[in-house]
């Protein structure tokens, strides 16, 4: 049996062959029986005419019942129309006639005469179809009405065949409607449940299950195609989720077992019979190293979690030079102690369109890191300026600069350079601020050098703005 979306194509496409199989019958058939029967009318009424002449040359005596000359040209008429002949007077009286046996009235002669016109009527239908046509003849003055009478078979048998022919060739195209129909759904619903089946398959065991791709340029495919392409993102996602959680342990283990070490340690100074204080507060020292290490990666993990949830970002206008200020005034403890120069270059007024407190964290992101991996003793210089219409913050330190092969790597979660694995850090930083200024429509990019160049290029403040 036919069932679902089979059935119902299927159903649709024979259904719509035969309405218009019924249609064109309804439009064809019965104009062109008409069409025929008129046509063949119209050829008799020619051919009275014509032969008219046939009736006209006889006698006003011939004008009678029972002249052998009128019974003659009737027999003649008959002859050369293929039509039964009746001579018929003004008082409806039958002169003459190939076939009066069998013949009733003639009220079209009657007609004929009294409107001096030819007049023709069609009586049946199909094959049973008869034509009358009369037409006004005068006989050395004497008006009478000559009746051609002939059955239209022709018509109706061309009408049979058309209508056989037509049978027949709906017959086949209803056939090759319900093969190709079902052949079509068949393919069509094979392919369907092939894919419920794959979403199914998914939804059960996970993206790692293998879907096949339909190759087929439809739409099918094209859906095909995009559930591959949906199920490939799900794939790297729940591959990123694995490594990012895989390395999130691995760097929350690292700094946790140094603490226990530590303690342990401290407890073998404490617990001695002459406690050994100086190690034991070295030992505090290094431990408290440690718990800020892991509470910076604590609150690293919480701000990509939160960029993973995707919250919203505000969008403000923010004073970026005042910004820039404030964030490099949290660092001179810092650079006081590392011997750093830390100059905030904002002689450019530049207003941004983003979250003041997304910027800021970026800005803090990048001096750190040029506090961080920048020379001790070195100069970093914070500037806010306008490129071609856009705000941007650069920070630039005069370190070795990033190498070439490092670049693109850097800004990837838990991506550290080669040369700063020492640097006490998580390579989470410029993963936060890329991800934060995309949120914002903002760009965190590398300068090239001299030097060590990142810059946070944001969305203007739009000029109509009364504060801009
Ligand atoms: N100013 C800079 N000078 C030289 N190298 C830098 C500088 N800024 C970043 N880098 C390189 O880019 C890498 C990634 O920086 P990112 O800020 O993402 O991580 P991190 O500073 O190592 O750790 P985290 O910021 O998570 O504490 C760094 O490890 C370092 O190799
Ligand atoms: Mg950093």
């Amino acid at each position: 049996m036919l069932r679902g979306l089979r059935g119902r194509l299927v159903g649709a496409l024979l259904f719509t062959n035969a309405v218009t199989l019924a249609v064109a019958a309804v439009l064809l058939l019965s104009p062109l029986e008409s069409r025929l029967l008129k046509d063949e009318v119209e050829n008799l009424q020619q051919q009275l005419r014509a032969n008219r002449t046939t009736l006209t040359q006889l006698d006003a005596s011939d004008v009678r019942a029972g002249s052998r000359r009128l019974q003659r040209a009737t027999k003649v008429l008959k002859l050369r129309l293929g039509a039964e002949i009746i001579i018929v007077t003004a008082d409806n009286r039958i002169l003459a006639g190939t076939d009066v046996d069998r013949v009733d009235r003639f009220p079209e002669a009657g007609q004929a005469l009294r409107t001096r016109h030819t007049v023709r009527t069609v009586t049946g239908s199909g094959a049973s179809a008869i034509a009358r046509v009369a037409t006004p003849v005068t006989i050395d003055d004497v008006r009478v009405a000559a009746v051609a009478v002939r059955h239209l078979n022709d018509a109706g048998e061309a009408v049979a065949v058309v209508r056989q022919a037509f049978l027949v060739a709906a017959a086949i195209s209803l056939l090759i409607a319900l093969l190709l129909g079902l052949l079509l759904a068949s393919r069509l619903a094979q392919r369907l449940r092939a894919l419920r089946d794959s979403a199914l398959r998914v939804a059960e065991l996970g993206p790692v299950v293998e879907m096949r791709a339909d190759t087929t340029r439809d739409e099918v495919g094209d859906l095909t195609r995009a559930l591959v392409t949906m199920q490939d993102r799900l794939r790297e996602q729940e591959q990123a989720r694995r490594s990012f959680v895989a390395t999130a342990s691995h760097e929350l283990r690292t700094p946790l077992s140094s603490l226990r070490v530590m303690l342990d340690l401290l407890r073998d100074d404490l617990e001695g019979d002459v406690p050994d204080l100086t190690d034991a507060r070295e030992q505090v020292a290094r431990a408290d190293q440690q718990a800020g290490r892991l509470a910076r990666l604590a609150s690293d993990l919480l701000d990509l979690s939160r960029l993973d949830a995707g919250l919203p970002v505000r969008r403000e206008l923010v004073d970026l030079a005042e910004l820039t200020r404030a964030v490099a005034a949290e660092f001179e403890v810092h650079t006081g102690e590392t011997g750093q120069e830390l100059i905030v270059d904002d002689h450019a007024p530049a207003r941004a369109m983003g979250d003041p407190g997304a910027i800021a964290q970026i800005v803090r992101i990048m001096l750190d890191n040029a506090t961080r991996h920048g020379p001790p003793g070195g100069r970093i210089v914070a500037s806010v300026s306008i490129n071609a219409g856009r705000p941007s913050v650069a920070v630039r330190d005069d370190g070795p600069g990033i190498p070439p092969a490092e670049r693109a790597h850097i800004f990837e979660r838990f991506e550290r350079g080669a040369s700063t694995n020492s640097a006490p850090g998580f390579g989470l930083g410029l993963a936060i601020g890329r991800e934060l200024a995309t949120r914002m429509h903002a760009a965190l990019t590398l300068d090239d050098g001299p030097g060590t160049s990142f810059r946070l290029t944001l969305p203007a403040a739009p000029s109509g703005d009364p504060r801009h």
